[in-house]
């Protein structure tokens, strides 16, 4: 962790204008620097660097933000990398904590096993373009394909004639340690080549580096599989590998869009006619890690399916996988007989990208209407089938889509929607509890962290276990700090966006004007302090996003801000549990943040609300029963009562938003 002092001290020497300058021509304008955005498609510069401010904003795609963050989006580093990269650059020391003996070696042995993949690699594209036998058997084998030179450079394809220990032998000549050789997969226990008489792939990691090969066998009328893979080695996890994601992260995030292909070949010619954005699974079903590596760039994913349809049922399964990480699902056949690969060299670019925007379906529309079919006539299959869908839909965090979902289904399949809405909470109550259950098997097996208690519109008579706390949230153990920190969270984080683009109102605005009247019972002493700090702020007028609190002179602050920055999907179980708030506030903030304001500042309302009927409620306990206090006892009770009507509607609202 880089501590918050250094943090201070490299934002203060970045400079906006050369940080962005390594990516962008800038030219002057006035005092600020334009130049075509980085981030968008354009042919006119609308892309606005401040040096003054030490901000950039795109007037065309609305991006915007610090040196940091910059780097954060550009070059999609997280926080503390975007950090480290700065301070590189501007000589800033950070103290880093010194490895440990084990982790040097771990590192050198690592460091080891890229070089010989990138030896092996090297090799294969040797005996592609230098030798006769390549030349006549692989380089003419990719050029009939139809692979320019150019992509199959880019790509780095090979080749590996029939010669039992061609590759070992000039390993072992050129030092490589047998070893590493097999553990790489390169050689077997027999010291002989894995890969024979192959066209070969190499598979590379996220920064470009070779992790492992594909080889394909020449002709169909060879024996053997058509394609072997490394196994899995130290450096390379099938589960946790996308083919072509470094040469496609770019586009993804441009065209906010990925599409998943199932093989090599289709992730290679989509390149070369000119669609980037497109990486395969390799073979595997989808796996969350993948997903978690596609979503960095971009939430939404486009599966494109051979048009021979096999494949496509088994496939539909894994897909809940996707939804549960909030990814908006797209579905594409192929016309019959046509993977991408072929298809792609059939019509042209273009046309592919033509045929994806007129056929993608919405992957929830087609499971059901593929299911509608199967399921025909046949009542008690179709109850099976709705509630495959229905599971399908739980498994979306977004309660706005599930419940446009709900209504649909419940039009196609002529089924009441109160049904399937009861049918989804019972798939989505007992998630949470298998989530819950998991999660106190983990903790009973660590020392107990603090238990917290939390007050929410639900809470009372169901008799729910007191939900453990995330123990990343160091917030102090009353009541209600969670509410607290929430509302804090986002004004820090997201207090500069627009809440409201017709009324330009700010997240910020919204809040601070909602909380006015409790701005000073905020229980937490430092959230008091920078729920202070706003307000002043708001009523002076004065704007404010996170870097104010990051940079903040107040130590306590600027680490509160510093360490939300760091993690800002925070989560607690226990409101998932109260509320059926399904992973709600997992997004970044500035893709959530609309929503999440609202909820947070209604379950803060409601707090608040719940004090003051406790606190309202012990005066009236307290009141002897003497005639002369009658007067204020009336009073009490209708205050109570009106509290009490508060509370209810605050409840329903939070209802409403939530469910
Ligand atoms: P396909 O059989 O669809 O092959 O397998 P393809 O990608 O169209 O390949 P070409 O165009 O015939 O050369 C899809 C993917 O499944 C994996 C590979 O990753 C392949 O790209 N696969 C397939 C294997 O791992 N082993 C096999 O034997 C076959
Ligand atoms: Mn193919």
């Amino acid at each position: 962790m880089i501590p918050p002092d250094t943090v201070q001290k490299i934002i203060a020497a970045a400079r906006i204008e050369e940080v962005i300058g390594d990516f962008v021509d800038l030219r002057k304008r006035g005092s600020n620097r334009i130049g075509l955005c980085p981030f968008h498609n354009e042919k006119t510069p609308s892309f606005v660097v401040s040096p003054a401010k030490n901000i950039y904003k795109c007037f065309g795609c609305g991006k915007a933000g610090d040196p940091v963050k910059f780097l954060m989006e550009h070059e999609h580093f997280s926080y503390p990398e975007a950090l480290r990269n700065l301070a590189a650059r501007y000589n800033i020391h950070v103290e880093e904590r010194k490895l440990t003996a084990e982790e040097v070696e771990a590192r050198h042995f690592e460091d080891s096993l890229f070089l010989v993949n990138e030896t092996a690699s090297q090799f294969f594209q040797d005996q592609l373009f230098n030798t006769d036998i390549g030349k006549s058997a692989g380089l003419s084998y990719f050029k009939g394909r139809g692979y320019s030179e150019e992509i199959i450079k880019k790509f780095n394809l090979g080749f590996v004639p029939d010669i039992q220990d061609k590759f070992t032998s000039f390993a072992l000549s050129k030092g490589y340690k047998l070893d590493l050789l097999q553990k790489l997969g390169l050689t077997n226990k027999y010291k002989k080549d894995f890969f024979k008489d192959k066209v070969m792939f190499t598979i590379h990691n996220l920064s470009g580096k070779p992790i492992a090969f594909a080889g394909r066998k020449l002709n169909e009328q060879k024996s053997g599989p058509k394609y072997v893979n490394s196994p899995e080695n130290p450096v390379y996890f099938k589960s946790k590998t996308l083919y072509g994601l470094n040469f496609a992260r770019k586009d993804i995030s441009k065209k906010d869009v990925c599409y998943l292909v199932e093989g090599y070949t289709d992730v290679i010619s989509l390149h070369q006619a000119g669609i980037e954005n497109v990486v395969a699974s390799s073979g595997t079903s989808l796996t969350v890690e993948q997903i978690g590596l596609v979503k960095r760039y971009s939430p939404n994913l486009t599966l494109l399916f051979d048009g021979d349809n096999a494949g496509v049922k088994a496939a539909l399964r894994g897909i809940d996988l996707v939804l549960e990480q909030d990814m908006n699902v797209k579905l594409v056949m192929l016309p019959e007989n046509e993977d991408p690969d072929s298809f792609v060299k059939k019509v042209g670019g273009d046309a592919f990208e033509d045929y994806l925007q007129t056929n993608a379906q919405d992957f929830i529309y087609f499971k059901t209407k593929l299911l509608k079919e199967e399921a025909k006539q046949d009542p008690i299959k179709k109850v099976e089938l709705i509630k495959d869908i229905v599971r399908s839909i739980s498994k979306i965090p977004d309660p706005l889509k599930r419940s446009v979902y709900i209504k649909e289904v419940s039009a196609v399949m002529s089924m009441e929607e109160e049904l399937l809405l009861d049918q989804m909470n019972s798939f989505i109550k007992s998630d949470i509890s298998n989530l819950r259950k998991r999660k106190q098997r983990e903790e009973s097996r660590r020392p107990g962290p603090v238990k917290d208690d939390i007050v929410g519109p639900s809470s009372e008579g169901q008799g729910l276990q007191k939900p453990s706390v995330n123990t990343n949230l160091k917030t102090s153990g009353h009541k209600g700090a969670y509410q607290e920190r929430d509302i804090i969270r986002i004004l820090i984080l997201a207090g500069d966006f627009i809440f409201d683009e017709d009324e330009q109102v700010k997240v910020s605005e919204f809040i601070l004007s909602n909380i006015e009247d409790v701005i000073n019972d905020f229980d937490d002493p430092l959230y008091s302090k920078v729920a202070k700090l706003c307000y002043n702020k708001f009523i002076n007028g004065e704007d404010f996003d996170t870097s104010f609190f990051v940079n903040n002179e107040d130590e306590s602050v600027s680490k509160l801000a510093f360490d939300l920055v760091q993690s800002p999907f925070e989560y607690s179980e226990g409101w998932a549990d109260r509320w059926q708030i399904y992973l709600q506030t997992q997004k970044m903030p500035d893709e959530n943040f609309q929503p999440d304001s609202l909820q947070a500042l209604l379950r803060f309302k409601l707090h608040k609300v719940s004090q003051m009927c406790e606190k309202n409620q012990s005066r009236i306990e307290q009141l002897t029963s003497a005639e002369d206090e009658l007067d204020i006892l009336i009073k009490l009770l209708k205050v109570q009562s009106k509290l009490n009507q508060m509370k209810k509607e605050l409840a329903e609202q939070l209802g409403t938003v939530i469910l």
